[in-house]
């Protein structure tokens, strides 16, 4: 090996950058050539590389998003997609590569590397914290504590105003954001898609709250909760069913992608570049590096995609004692 690829693709989220600057200085130490290839499996197919040595990658630890940009790709789903990529690759002889990102972008390295027997090593990049094989995925613990300190500043108000708050925090299809940050936050209800609680059961929950003698509340709820209403609709339902609450909503969207890493990020991102350079010089592909009782594991691509991290039921206990 070479010359080794890095790129991040799917949704960027904080501390990629820490783990592209990792596989760079590791490729520098190691005397490899390192290449960055632009807005993931797009600017595969497009060439769109540059050589990076140690010194590209400074002072760019501290930054969220992604320097090579992030894409998600419609053409490397397609057998002539990937062909092109192949090409690419071949022309500018890259001979090994670390994709830095999601499920969809495991997916996709996982098809082309069956289809062309090329090395490929995953670094798991969500702020989801979604993927098997690993107990934290870059950007995740930056990502919750975005959220909680949004969610103490609505607190502020929610308290001022003696206000009911929905609050609609990230997850497509999981519920980790919104169960960790929503305990750090010491939200009154979480609402995940692991979990239907049914909306008989949260006017139950809110009524007691009220009855308890809190004048304000919050509500968290991941985006892929799977209660049948939108936060819009459950304000409407709130009011219609419980008119003991003013309520409002608010959405944090894409602001939970960016900010700066936290420390902890920075150092699962620097330890994961360096295992994922180091597993491709030992000649292993096909495999993602993940993080298990402080220790780095390697779990196969085609496990990783399989299914999403369970819910901490632990965690779910928690916090329905802590909404006593
Ligand atoms: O997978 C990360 C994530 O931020 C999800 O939580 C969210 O559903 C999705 O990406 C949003 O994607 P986009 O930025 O393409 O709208």
């Amino acid at each position: 090996i070479k010359k080794i690829g890095v790129f991040t693709s799917g949704g960027d989220s904080p501390g990629m950058n820490a783990a592209i600057r990792s596989v760079v200085r590791t490729c520098a130490y190691l005397n490899i050539e390192c290449v960055g290839i632009y807005r993931g499996y797009q600017g595969m197919i497009e060439g769109d590389f540059k050589t990076l040595d140690a010194r590209s990658v400074n002072n760019i630890i501290n930054k969220g998003g992604t320097i090579l940009k992030s894409a998600r790709c419609e053409d490397f789903r397609t057998k002539q997609g990937r062909k092109k990529a192949y090409d690419q690759l071949t022309k500018e002889g890259i001979d090994a590569f670390v994709v830095i990102g999601g499920n969809g972008s495991f997916t996709g390295a996982l098809l082309f590397t069956e289809e062309y027997n090329f090395p490929v090593i995953g670094i798991p990049g969500t702020i989801d914290n979604d993927i098997l094989g690993s107990s934290f995925t870059i950007g995740f613990d930056t990502a919750i504590n975005t959220v909680v300190d949004a969610i103490d500043k609505i607190r502020d108000t929610a308290s001022s105003h003696n206000r009911l708050f929905f609050v609609e925090v990230m997850g497509r299809d999981v519920g980790h954001i919104a169960l960790n940050a929503g305990v750090g936050a010491g939200a009154e209800e979480i609402l995940i898609p692991e979990q239907n609680l049914g909306l008989e059961r949260l006017l139950d929950s809110l009524k007691r709250s009220k009855a308890s003698g809190k004048s304000s509340s919050i509500v968290i709820v991941a985006e892929g909760d799977k209660i049948g209403k939108n936060v819009f609709e459950l304000k409407e339902y709130v009011e219609e069913h419980l008119p003991i609450y003013d309520v409002r909503v608010s959405v944090l969207g894409h602001m939970q992608r960016g900010g700066n890493p936290t420390c902890f990020d920075r150092v699962l991102a620097s330890r994961m570049g360096v295992k994922a350079v180091e597993s491709i010089l030992e000649g292993k592909s096909n495999l993602m590096v993940g993080i298990r009782d402080t220790k780095l594991v390697l779990t196969p691509l085609a496990e990783a995609i399989k299914a999403h991290t369970e819910i901490d039921e632990e965690l779910i206990r928690v916090s329905d004692i802590m909404t006593t």
